[in-house]
């Protein structure tokens, strides 16, 4: 595996997390038994309209790691090669739950490996317990009056609650 920075082994975490699940959090914490630094980068996703502000994100997220030493939080608008060239690093964390995710993976990981031969994509499985948890769905349940507790940090609970004017969710 490259090593990158003073011997450091350094990988960025792109994603939309919008917003951030504890799938997620699983995720940069077993990444974090892997390398040395991990950036979680909130990156624009063209296909995708964002309940959640970039700022709004980056927050969320640096409230679940705020005492981790080794996660760094940060943002991109263009292309994820820009960012890895940019930041000087190559290697690219990404999760990957159930068959469906593959497809679009494979695409993406060979994509930034053509537009620059060095980066490699490294993917982790999701954990069992989040196989079924996405954002999509999560935000889809919220603003329904459904309950997502335990499904994403308590601070992303309640920003979900307050963006869709929820009192108390159901249990
Ligand atoms: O959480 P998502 O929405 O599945 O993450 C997708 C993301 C943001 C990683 C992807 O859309 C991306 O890399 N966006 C940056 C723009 C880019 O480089 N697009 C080409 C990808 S091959």
């Amino acid at each position: 595996m490259t090593q990158e920075k003073n011997g450091n082994k350094i990988a960025v975490y792109p994603g939309s997390f919008d917003p951030i699940t504890n799938g997620h959090v699983d995720l940069i914490k077993r990444g974090m038994n892997i390398f040395d630094e991990i950036i979680v980068l909130v990156a624009y996703n063209p296909n995708k309209s964002y309940l959640f502000t970039v700022e709004e994100r980056m927050e969320m997220i640096r409230e679940v790691f705020s005492d981790t030493k080794g996660v760094k939080i940060d943002s991109h608008s263009g292309l994820l090669v820009d960012y890895l060239k940019i930041s000087g690093t190559s290697i690219i964390m990404r999760g990957m739950r159930a068959l469906s995710d593959f497809e679009y993976e494979f695409q993406m990981a060979l994509m930034n490996r053509r537009q620059t031969r060095s980066i490699e994509t490294v993917f982790l499985m999701s954990g069992f317990k989040w196989f079924y948890t996405s954002s999509r769905l999560i935000k889809e349940v919220v603003s329904l009056g459904g309950s997502v507790r335990g499904l994403v940090p308590d601070n992303v609970n309640q920003k979900l609650m307050d963006k869709f004017n929820i009192k108390n969710s159901k249990e």
